[in-house]
């Protein structure tokens, strides 16, 4: 808990800082006599545990920029931090090449500030002039626009890639680190995976039944995700190995009196997995309301590192993607994963007879190191029975 709140005090003070340093831009802006003067601007600083990345430049040299427009985004070990520009402007000079290395602090690039770029001033012009239809052969033979009323080109253009050739790309840092991770996984933990089947008939109707209300009374909709986090925040605060994680250097097992769950989300550039924390204390409609704002946060790229460091335990929904059955791998340095899949109709025996009835496979992985059998499969029946009748919840059984 104390760390906990360390934490937290970690976080304002972080907030703090990003604040002084939006002043400082403001003053910047505020105390320019003459227009048309070059600034340079830094690499951001990182969080603590990040002191590196490699920069994608989204604009170039002699492009116009607004204030607060992406220039470039630097993809760290963990998420891409984006860099805005501080002032309306043109850009004068890259100071890194594109996918270079760079430090926090290091100067990125120069902006003339209060400028605009020749060419942006005519584009509109351009783009009136490219409007009416092409003629007929042109679909076949692109010929550059009319518009294009600059110098001959003297140098020939891009070759694009030969279709069917083998075609290498250079990793990026997210998923050099994925895979880094994945690896150091499976070489520390004595991984097993345990399954089980959830019958969600009852979870099901309540959603159906409730589903309006909820989403009128809390503006959020009620999903299964919601279920199945606090069936096992539930599950971890009684089965605390699930919950804790072998000290390798010490040689201790740390027990945690919290739960702080990673919830798997795909994104473009590959896995996150932002952290709900002090789940133990959140309703449905706190935990909804959450993921709804990190996967919002994830899709818009503005995942902070803050964001996803510190779970003690994950959830990975294969079900979004239509997957059955799979055995999911640990995120270190946590001992156990849950992975949930799709919910398809199937027959199951109830009481001596058939009944076609929706079930969704689930699966724990967990480090045998820590965890016995006895553990992750009890574990998992907690799960099963909270999900199959949500109303041991409410009696605390
Ligand atoms: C669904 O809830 C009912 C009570 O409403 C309970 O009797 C039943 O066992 C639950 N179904 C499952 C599959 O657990």
């Amino acid at each position: 808990m104390q760390l906990y709140f360390l934490y937290l005090l970690y976080f304002i003070c972080r907030k703090c800082e990003a604040r002084s340093s939006i002043f400082q831009i403001r003053y910047f802006k505020t105390s320019v006599a003459c227009r048309n003067e070059v600034i340079t601007v830094k690499t951001p600083a990182f969080a603590e545990s990040v002191t590196e990345g490699d920069v994608r430049w989204e604009k170039a040299v002699g492009d116009s920029v607004k204030e607060d427009e992406v220039v470039c985004e630097i993809e760290t070990d963990k998420t891409s931090v984006q860099v805005p520009s501080p002032a309306a402007g043109v850009i004068e000079e890259l100071l890194v090449p594109d996918g270079e290395k760079v430090e926090g602090g290091q100067a990125l690039f120069k902006l003339r500030k209060g400028a605009v770029a020749a060419q942006a001033a005519e584009a509109p012009a351009a783009a009136v002039v490219a409007a009416p239809p092409p003629p007929h052969d042109a679909a076949t033979t692109p010929s550059p626009a009319p518009s294009a009323v600059g110098p001959i080109p003297t140098t020939m253009p891009p070759v694009p890639p030969v279709p069917g050739a083998a075609i290498f790309v250079k990793m990026n840092r997210m998923r050099l680190r994925i895979a880094q991770r994945l690896k150091e996984a499976q070489n520390t933990c004595a991984m097993l995976t345990t399954f089980n089947e959830v019958d969600m008939s009852n979870i099901s109707e309540l959603r159906k039944a409730y589903k309006d209300a909820f989403l009128k009374k809390h503006n959020i909709k009620l999903g299964f995700m919601s279920a199945f986090v606090k069936a096992s925040a539930y599950a971890l605060m009684e089965q605390p190995a699930v919950n804790g994680v072998i000290d390798d250097t010490t040689k201790e097992i740390v027990y945690r009196d919290y739960v702080d769950i990673s919830v798997a989300v795909a994104t473009p550039k590959g896995l996150v997995v932002p952290v709900i924390r002090g789940v133990e204390g959140m309703n449905f409609a706190d935990i909804e309301k959450t993921i709804n704002e990190l996967g919002e946060k994830a899709r818009k790229n503005e995942l902070a590192v803050e964001d996803m460091d510190g779970g003690t335990f994950t959830i990975s929904n294969g079900g979004v993607f239509g997957s059955m059955f799979g055995t999911p791998i640990i995120n270190p340095p946590q001992s156990a994963i849950l992975g949930m899949h799709g919910i398809f109709e199937r027959p199951v025996a109830i009481e001596g007879k058939v009944e076609i009835r929706p079930m969704m496979y689930v699966a724990l992985t967990y480090d045998h190191r820590l965890i016995d059998g006895r553990e992750a499969v009890t574990f998992l029946r907690k799960i099963k029975t909270v999900v199959e009748d949500p109303r041991v919840l409410l009696l605390d059984m």
